[in-house]
């Protein structure tokens, strides 16, 4: 079967291709792989992190050569891979993300270079032997998460159309359903971390959550490519027309209303907003309100549980979260 991210990168961008054979070799210097990156990184692949960053530099030299970039900066975000501002040859602001995570690598790659929309980032070059990707960089890019407010309701609407309107997925991506479980295992591990969580969300109602959500899953309103880990972290903002970008998919197989949780509980001021919300979203993405509210709810203490354990956050953050959890 002919891999999408790969033809992408063979292929590539007529300009990008042409520039390259003009201009030749132009690669810059790797970026310092700091302690703040180790840190970040750390947390998530342990004792492994170390010795793959010690090999990274080469390969990052090798890559900078075969793809004609050259490096400006390293971002200080994301907590899977390095992220890197670099250049092409023909100039064009180009993120090269670079993860010991191959197959998420991979399948990131894939996703993208599937959706046929300004809604995510141009794939121009991909390796999967090394886990490393370069895709267009999106101007000025700045996260929702770092905005004040919250995006027009039209925006976040045409983002989710757009995501989820690229006829029969590819089934080689995993269910919906592994996803759930992958991510309520992680959650449950904050209650080892901070045992003390037990007083916000109870034990039995997070498994109730959990059991809410495996069956949602099971009974999809339509089977759709999913961006996966649609969190205001992983949409950024496009200076021109384009509006909301994403980046940064776990691409997986399931209901179109899995993508539209995290932003409709992110920054919710009551539980009023949460169900106006649910109320508008629905019917732009072919979902049944009800059955919305349903798949927020399921995952709303797991939203209180992560805002609790990661900073200081006051109980009106947290309020409707907690109000809606308890209808599971
Ligand atoms: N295409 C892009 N354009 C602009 N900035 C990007 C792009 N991709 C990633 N970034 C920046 O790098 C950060 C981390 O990237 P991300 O893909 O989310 O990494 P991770 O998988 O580690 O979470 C983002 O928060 C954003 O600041
Ligand atoms: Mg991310």
């Amino acid at each position: 079967m002919e891999n999408p991210a790969v033809r992408h990168a063979t292929v590539g961008p007529r300009g990008f291709c042409l520039a390259i054979l003009v201009f030749g070799v132009a690669s810059g210097r790797v970026p310092d792989l700091d302690d703040e990156l180790r840190r970040r990184l750390s947390r998530r692949f342990g004792s492994t992190l170390e010795s793959w960053l010690d090999a990274l530099p080469p390969r990052l030299d090798a890559l900078a050569e075969r793809w004609q970039i050259e490096f400006d900066s390293l971002v200080q975000r994301g907590t899977v891979s390095v992220v890197f501002r670099t250049r092409t040859a023909d100039g064009r602001p180009a993120v090269l993300k670079v993860s010991p995570d191959r197959r998420r690598i991979r399948e990131e790659a894939a996703a993208l270079a599937r959706w046929n929309t300004i809604h995510v980032p141009t794939v121009f070059a991909v390796d999967e032997h090394v886990g490393a990707l370069l895709i267009e960089s999106i101007e000025p890019g700045t996260a929702l998460v770092d905005l004040t407010g919250y995006p027009t309701f039209a925006s976040v609407a045409s983002l989710l159309r757009a995501l989820h309107a690229n006829g029969m997925p590819d089934p080689m991506y995993p269910q919906v359903a592994n996803r759930i479980a992958y991510l309520f295992e992680s959650s449950r591990r904050l209650y080892e971390w901070k045992p003390d969580l037990v007083e916000l969300i109870s034990q039995d109602s997070f498994e109730r959550s959990r059991e809410l959500a495996l069956q949602l899953a099971v009974r999809p309103a339509a089977t759709v490519l999913l961006h996966g880990d649609l969190t205001p972290a992983n949409i950024l903002v496009d200076g021109a027309e384009r509006g909301l970008v994403a980046i940064d998919p776990t691409p997986c197989l399931g209901d179109p209303a899995f993508d539209a949780i995290d932003l409709i509980l992110w920054r919710a001021e009551n539980v009023e907003a949460i169900t106006a919300r649910v109320e508008q979203l629905a019917p732009a993405i072919g979902a049944e309100p009800a059955r919305l509210l349903d798949w927020c709810a399921a995952f709303a203490g797991m939203a209180a549980l992560e805002l609790a354990e990661r900073r200081e956050c006051s109980p009106a953050e947290i309020e409707p979260l907690l109000a809606v959890a308890s209808r599971v």
